[in-house]
């Protein structure tokens, strides 16, 4: 049996996590920390909310003394999703993911030197703190960090300390870094998600740039597993990336999201594009397909055909996320209301 400490387990991946993790690991325990920011949805986790292996507390990262709390309570894994996540939101006001991505990793990283008892400590990052890529190659685990927007500057910050925490006081951390997640329960902001839901409302796709930009895409799941193994069998001090193997361009994804549908290309809207927006991201995860037997599972057409379907059968769950707050950003990113032509 061993105890899970999850934060921002009412997120879109850590819900996800949190969801596998009870049903591949009967014996196990998940506690999850999350200060319900407007992308934590506790609805997410309905299903397991009164499951006695599952516990939920609500907090922030930030919090010394709840953080310790929960560790003194006994943790075996900490895996880190807690974070401020969307690109976009990183260039309307940094503030927030200076706060979260960095101070807020400080803390846990503290808190589980202090600890001492932990058997990992996970960091999920990202692919974008590698920055952007030319037609050819891909990321390695060596490639230099290079983020160009203030999101990706704050995850390659946390890296740092991670790696620091590692070298100095012998904390037994990891690092994952993930390309662009796409499945069920994600924050109607992101590309796939969004373009998803406005297509069922007949509203406009606002596509940045020529929308030849190119992400390597992995379903939720496999990134899941992937951290499962990195928690389980990973060795303190490495970086591993983790990858779909399924480059595509924003052009390319939004075809396939009208094609399943069945909506006309007359709803793609070219929009001004994103400042330094990155053009390509590519992994190579041959590190952790090698190391610790990562594979992922799911066929992409497959993965988004399904994707698709979640979100044509869970209306009442985005209709309600697309109200208050992100009314109010979407005015701000897009100059338009959400639900107008
Ligand atoms: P998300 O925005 O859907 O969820 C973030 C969660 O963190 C929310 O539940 C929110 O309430 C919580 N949170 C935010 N600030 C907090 C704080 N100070 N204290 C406690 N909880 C807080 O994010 P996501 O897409 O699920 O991403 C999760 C992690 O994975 C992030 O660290 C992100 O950088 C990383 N990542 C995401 C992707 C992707 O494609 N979405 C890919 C690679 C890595
Ligand atoms: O690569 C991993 C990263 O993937 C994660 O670290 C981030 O948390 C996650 O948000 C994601 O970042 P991206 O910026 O790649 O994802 P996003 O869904 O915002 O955008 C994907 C692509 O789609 C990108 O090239 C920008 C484009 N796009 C996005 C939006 C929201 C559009 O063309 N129009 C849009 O309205």
């Amino acid at each position: 049996m061993a105890r899970w400490l999850v934060t921002g387990g009412c997120g879109f991946i850590g819900s996800n996590f949190i969801l596998g993790l009870l049903l591949k690991r009967r014996e196990d325990r998940v506690v999850n920390l999350d200060s319900l920011t407007y992308a934590g949805n506790p609805e997410n986790l309905a299903s397991i909310e009164k499951d006695p292996r599952y516990k939920f507390v609500h907090g922030d990262i930030r919090d010394t003394d709840t953080v310790a709390r929960i560790l003194g309570e006994g943790v075996d894994y900490v895996v880190n999703f807690a974070a401020e996540s969307h690109v976009d939101r990183s260039i309307l006001d940094s503030g927030p993911f200076i706060a979260t991505n960095v101070q807020g990793v400080q803390v846990m990283l503290d808190a589980a030197r202090k600890h001492g008892k932990l058997s990992k400590f996970v960091q999920v990052s990202t692919d974008e703190v590698y920055g952007s890529l030319g037609p050819e190659g891909r990321f390695t685990e060596t490639s230099p960090l290079a983020p160009n927007s203030p999101y990706s500057a704050s995850k390659a910050a946390a890296d740092l300390l991670v790696r620091s925490y590692f070298k100095t006081f012998g904390l037994p951390a990891v690092v994952t870094r993930c390309s662009n997640n796409y499945g069920p329960y994600q924050f109607p902001e992101k590309l796939i998600p969004l373009f998803v839901t406005n297509a069922m409302q007949d509203l406009p796709l606002p596509l940045y740039g020529d929308g030849k930009n190119v992400r390597d895409w992995i379903h939720v799941s496999d990134h899941c597993s992937a951290l499962m193994l990195a928690a389980e069998k990973g060795v303190p001090g490495e970086v591993y990336n983790i990858g779909g193997g399924n480059e595509r361009t924003n052009i390319e994804i939004t075809g396939m999201i009208l094609r399943a549908l069945r909506k006309p290309e007359s709803l793609i809207k070219p929009v001004k594009d994103r400042p330094a927006h990155d053009r390509r991201y590519a992994i190579d995860d041959s590190k952790i397909r090698a190391s610790l037997g990562m594979k992922p599972q799911v066929d992409f057409e497959q993965g988004i055909s399904e994707t698709v379907r979640w979100y044509a059968g869970n209306r009442k769950w985005w209709e309600r996320v697309k109200t208050g707050e992100y009314r109010e950003y979407y005015r701000k990113q897009y100059g338009s209301e959400p639900d107008r032509l």
